[in-house]
């Protein structure tokens, strides 16, 4: 069970949305932070634009050439293999007068051309042909100047593609800390690789973005909120446990980590998976104590871990695994994008259970996430009632829970609210500055 304690500066925040009186057994978090369109400004400014970002994973560009449009920290992006291979993102916005190049989903191309005045780039973000060129001075160097624009930084660690619209931002295995382990761990799951299934799901929440991490790092709700998925579960002789439950903090970022949780998908057979997928697990289990040993691939294979990567990812890594991206677009509406990734080497029977269980408990229609969404609605529509009641405590949430512990430097529990609270302290010491006023000292102009 870790004990790892919360970075000294970070804690005992008063600022406008948090406050933390830790001798008081206090942490309370101001509604507005949910409902301010001037805190989602402050938000794209001091967080979208200065962290690393999840982009995508290297799978879903197989060929030379395909490319897929996303959205993150709400600029449009090309996400693109070029016709060398090599992986790239350009702002999706024509260097002459701001068109969106790519106005497909994603497609296979050597050129992107921009329809409006037919400039032509190469894979690689050259400008390497429009109409009527005699216009511009050929020596003026006016197409070197003139290619698509690429990102500020790009990493990949095990696939996993990160990207940074910050000149400055610290190389990603800095930013991500010990949370890199957990990409690997989900890496190592094969030795040819990890792929993301075609398709996505994508649905969009009517809460703030903020609601969508709360509720991915907290255990306390598992119980009430997802009953009737644990009376399924139950009825399958399945019994499950909060007790082996932790928390890990890592820089920025929050995992929780169950041990002997439940089965897993390759990895951990239950009885609901089949005989059938009984050998196929054994066998798989017996290659990774193999490659591994008996520690580690147990490790690997037996827990749950769930990682947030501040801002923009969630990693589930349980019965299956999910990839969500979580892209605000107002303070009361977040667009998500999720992708199931399994070995590229999977037998297709092991795949499709995949898929079926990926859909059943966290899909957008499954026993899990509609309970999720609707309590992440319900906070979005509740908090309107306290607005602007400025009477004590009224216009705030309560996320003190097990508190205590913190402060004893752990064990940090997933049934406790001390993940969430490393979130919000990250959050604020990034919003509000670490002086705790709405100014953060250095970070002018960003
Ligand atoms: S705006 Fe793209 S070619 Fe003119
Ligand atoms: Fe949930």
């Amino acid at each position: 069970v870790a004990t790892v304690a919360v970075p000294a500066p970070l804690v005992g925040r008063q600022s406008p949305f948090i406050d933390e009186d830790l001798e008081a057994r206090i942490f309370r978090v101001h509604r507005d932070a949910f409902r301010s369109q001037a805190v989602f400004d402050r938000e794209r400014s001091q967080i979208w634009n200065r962290c690393w970002l999840y982009l995508g994973h290297a799978s879903e560009l197989p060929n030379p050439g395909d490319y897929k449009v996303r959205k993150i920290g709400g600029r449009p992006l090309i996400f693109i293999r070029d016709v060398k291979g090599t992986i790239r993102c350009f702002y999706n916005s024509c260097p002459h007068r701001g068109t969106t190049v790519c106005r497909q989903e994603e497609g296979n191309a050597r050129h992107l051309r921009c329809f409006y005045h037919a400039w032509t780039f190469d894979t690689e973000g050259h400008l390497v042909s429009l109409p009527s060129p005699d216009a511009y001075p050929s020596d003026s160097g006016f197409r070197e100047r003139l290619g698509l624009r690429p990102v500020a930084g790009l990493e990949i660690l095990h696939d996993f593609v990160f990207i940074t619209f910050n000149e400055q931002a610290p190389p990603l295995a800095e930013y991500l800390g010990g949370a890199a382990k957990f990409f690997e761990l989900v890496a190592n799951m094969s030795e040819v690789g990890m792929r993301v299934l075609p398709g996505t799901q994508r649905y969009t929440a009517r809460a703030n973005w903020k609601l969508l991490v709360e509720n991915a790092t907290d255990g306390y709700h598992f119980s009430p909120s997802h009953i009737t998925f644990l009376e399924y579960l139950k009825s399958t002789g399945f019994t499950t446990s909060d007790e082996v439950s932790s928390v890990e903090i890592h820089n920025n970022h929050v995992a929780s980590v169950q041990a002997g949780h439940g089965g897993r998908i390759g990895l951990a057979w239950e009885p609901r998976f089949g005989e059938a997928e009984r050998a196929r697990t054994e066998a798989n289990r017996a290659r990774l104590v193999e490659r591994f040993g008996e520690e580690y691939a147990s490790y690997l294979a037996d827990g749950f871990h769930t990682t947030y990567m501040f801002p923009n990812l969630l990693l589930f890594d349980i019965e299956s695994i999910s990839i969500r991206l979580l892209e605000p677009v107002a303070p009361n509406r977040t667009e998500v994008s999720a992708w199931a990734l399994a070995p590229i080497d999977e037998p297709a029977e092991t795949t499709g259970l995949r898929l079926k269980t990926l859909v059943s408990f966290i899909g957008p229609g499954g026993l899990a996430t509609p309970d999720d969404l609707e309590a992440q609605e319900a906070i979005q529509r509740g908090i309107e009632a306290t607005a602007d009641d400025r009477r004590d405590g009224v216009d705030w949430n309560d996320i003190s829970r097990g508190i205590d512990a913190e402060l004893r430097g752990g064990p940090l529990r997933t049934i406790d609210e001390a993940g969430i609270r490393h979130f919000w302290r990250t959050w604020d010491s990034m919003v509000c500055g670490n002086d705790g006023f709405f100014d953060t000292p250095g970070s002018a102009g960003r």
